[in-house]
């Protein structure tokens, strides 16, 4: 599909309806993800338009659920997997092979076993191998399949060092070593068909200068591998995701058009297809985590209002400080009522609070001091930019179960994980006990 989308570039929170979002904790309980797979095709549809020629993956790790995998092959993307597991998902979600690009980092042996296994089904899936070791491994299972090869250009980018890869050394073969690899890999019997490197996740405006950079080595290196290796030449350079969204209330989109033209600049003359692989880009804004209120409490220098999602739930603010916008829905939809002539609530005074979890760490807290409506027992709050890395990267520590998530795709809501219990988290251990006995 190639309609031109004049979705707007960014949703912020306060663009959610929170009357209904509220109904939804009603509904399904508390914590619970929400995602908005039209959000996800809009979002889709404005970067194809500004990439027509380019070949779009998804990056799976950013939002696994089937849901979000069949509306993007839907829309036209193929897949990017980093493990044996969102391969899995892929295919279950109806992937075909050729919509597959599985990318190995330090595969684990029963991840290439599995995959070898699903390549003998769909011999038309790409393996992306970040070293020559990997080659090998691939090699000793009877691949001789389509090989990409990860790159390390040398230049990151992102917002945070834990997520600037493309200079970190766990990740690629050096640049200035993969045409001998490549020609290497040729000549033993595999398809060689592309070449790929990933500069960093979430790449703001003013790192685009080392985006540009990234993708200029990039061009280099395939006009260099082109010229050394016979055969069909290169089908495609793969630059990666990263895109980065806007997290805080004044932070502006990226410019896509710009990015695009500078991507399609710094490449250069290549004689193969540009592919794209973002994640974030897609799933961002398309996606609240709501948390209900459950203890408030003046503390020495703030007051706190204890939720029921933690970093357990969400754990971007602890792992990279990362901000998240917060809304006191409960706050919102009264004062909504009260503009409406519906109920005479009173305004909340706005006050400055800490919007803490309930894990047993002192980084377990969505914001510090942040100015919100004075929060008030069993009132719910919608934490933004919630749809990418968050349920992915969510945990049972402190034997929390997950929440659950539910899909809207225009007026129709519908469960698509439903939450975990105790049970569920006793439960390997239970199993192991019967095994075991
Ligand atoms: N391709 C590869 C090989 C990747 O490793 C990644 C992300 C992407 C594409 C997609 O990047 P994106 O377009 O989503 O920025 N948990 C972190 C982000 C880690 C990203 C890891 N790799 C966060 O919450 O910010």
């Amino acid at each position: 599909m190639t309609e031109r989308s004049d979705s707007p570039a960014v949703r912020r929170l306060t663009d959610w309806d929170a009357t209904r979002l509220e109904s939804f904790i009603d509904a399904y309980g508390s914590p619970l993800y929400v995602l908005d797979l039209e959000r996800v095709r809009e979002n889709y549809r404005r970067l194809e338009a500004v990439f027509p020629d380019a070949e779009i993956l998804y990056a799976v790790k950013a939002n696994a659920l089937g849901d979000v995998l069949t509306v993007l092959l839907e829309e036209g993307a193929g897949l990017e997997c980093a493990s044996a597991g969102e391969v899995q998902r892929a295919l279950e979600a109806g992937a075909s092979g050729s919509e597959v690009h599985y990318t190995a980092v330090n595969p684990p042996a029963q991840d290439l076993d599995w995959i070898v296994d699903a390549w003998n089904e769909h011999p038309e899936l790409t393996v992306t191998a970040g070293s020559e070791d990997t080659i090998d491994r691939l090699a000793d299972r009877g691949y001789d399949g389509r090989l990409c090869l990860r790159v390390n250009p040398g230049i990151g980018a992102g917002h945070h060092e834990k997520v600037q890869t493309g200079a970190a050394a766990k990740f690629g073969v050096p640049a200035e070593r993969a045409v001998e690899v490549l020609r290497d890999a040729a000549d033993r019997g595999f398809d060689v068909v592309g070449i790929h490197a990933h500069v960093g996740s979430g790449v703001s405006s003013d790192q685009l200068d080392d985006h540009r950079e990234f993708v200029a080595r990039m061009g280099g290196l395939a006009r260099e591998v082109s010229e050394a290796i016979d055969g069909d030449g290169l089908e495609f350079v793969d630059v990666g995701g990263g895109f980065g969204v806007p997290y805080r209330e004044d932070e502006e989109p990226l410019d896509l058009a710009s990015v695009a033209d500078a991507t399609r600049e710094a490449l250069g003359e290549i004689d193969a297809r540009l592919t794209i692989e973002p994640g974030r880009y897609f799933v961002a804004d398309a996606g609240v985590l709501l948390t209900e209120v459950n203890t408030v409490k003046e503390a020495r220098d703030t007051v706190v209002a204890g939720v029921d999602a933690g970093m357990t739930t969400l754990i971007r603010p602890a792992m990279y400080d990362a901000y998240h916008p917060i809304r006191n829905l409960t706050a919102d939809a009264a004062e909504a009522a009260e503009t409406a002539g519906s109920s005479a609530a009173e305004a909340r005074e706005t006050i400055p609070q800490t919007v803490a979890g309930p894990i047993c760490e002192s980084g377990d807290v969505f914001c510090s001091n942040r100015d919100l409506p004075a929060s008030e027992r069993g009132d719910v709050l919608a934490i933004g930019n919630a749809g990418a890395y968050g349920y992915e990267m969510a945990n049972q520590y402190n034997s929390r179960p997950r929440p659950a998530s539910v899909v809207r795709d225009g007026e129709a809501v519908r469960l698509s994980r439903r939450r975990e219990t105790v049970e569920d988290v006793t439960r390997v251990e239970r199993e192991a006990r019967t095994v075991r006995d």
